[in-house]
């Protein structure tokens, strides 16, 4: 199963969704490998600083090219999750990782001026492919994110989880991953299971 967290925007919550994921099919007893598609290579920094649990076992491989990625994506199939972390703003990286997808997840945020640009990842996912937005680092109690579900569940889009925002989150690889977190990543660890048959 490969599952890519994609967006084109920077900041948004990839990385972050992406090892939260990780950590959640691991505790499932899946093998799992992280494919970090980033330059920056924070997903992997992530899971090389090592000492968390809940990460133990999660392989990691680094594809910042499209020969890289194209490799990575072709070794994979079959039992083991594979989550695919993307790098904002390269579309043909992303792309490519979405043409391999048999999940895709994509992370918003609150606010109007997020749209436009998730509608460019929309379009860029296979006509099959089943796919759900995330909503990371919400303040749930406000009106703006009230519009904004509202805004995709009128456009026919899955707001497949909404992630609060938490400081215990925000620590991404200096602390281990939080319990709020994991709990709040559990219902988008399911859609995505679901999604994939
Ligand atoms: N639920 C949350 N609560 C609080 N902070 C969060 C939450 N989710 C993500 N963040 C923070 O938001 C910032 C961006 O998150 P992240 O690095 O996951 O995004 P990204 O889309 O991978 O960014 P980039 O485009 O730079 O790769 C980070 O500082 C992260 O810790
Ligand atoms: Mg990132």
């Amino acid at each position: 199963m490969n599952v890519v967290v994609a967006a084109l925007k920077g900041g948004v919550g990839k990385t972050t969704t992406c090892v939260y994921l990780a950590a959640l099919a691991r505790a499932a007893g899946r093998a799992v490998t992280v494919v970090d598609a980033d330059a920056q290579a924070s997903a992997a920094d992530w899971i090389e600083a090592g000492g968390d649990p809940a990460l133990d076992g999660v392989t990691l491989v680094e594809a910042p090219t499209e020969r890289l990625l194209k490799r990575a994506l072709a070794g994979t199939g079959g039992e083991p999750v594979v989550v695919v972390d993307s790098p904002p703003g390269n579309e043909r990286l992303i792309g490519l990782a979405l043409e391999h997808a048999d999940v895709v997840v994509v992370p918003t945020r609150v606010g109007g001026v997020e749209w436009p640009r998730v509608d460019v990842v929309r379009e860029m996912v296979p006509k099959r492919t089943p796919h759900g937005l995330v909503i990371c680092s919400a303040r749930t109690f406000t009106n703006d994110y009230d519009e904004t579900v509202r805004y995709w569940t009128g456009q026919g889009v899955a707001v497949w989880a909404t992630i609060p925002e938490r400081v215990a989150i925000a620590a991404g690889p200096d602390a281990r991953l939080s319990a709020d977190g994991l709990e709040a990543y559990r219902p988008l660890w399911r859609r995505v299971q679901r999604a994939a048959g």
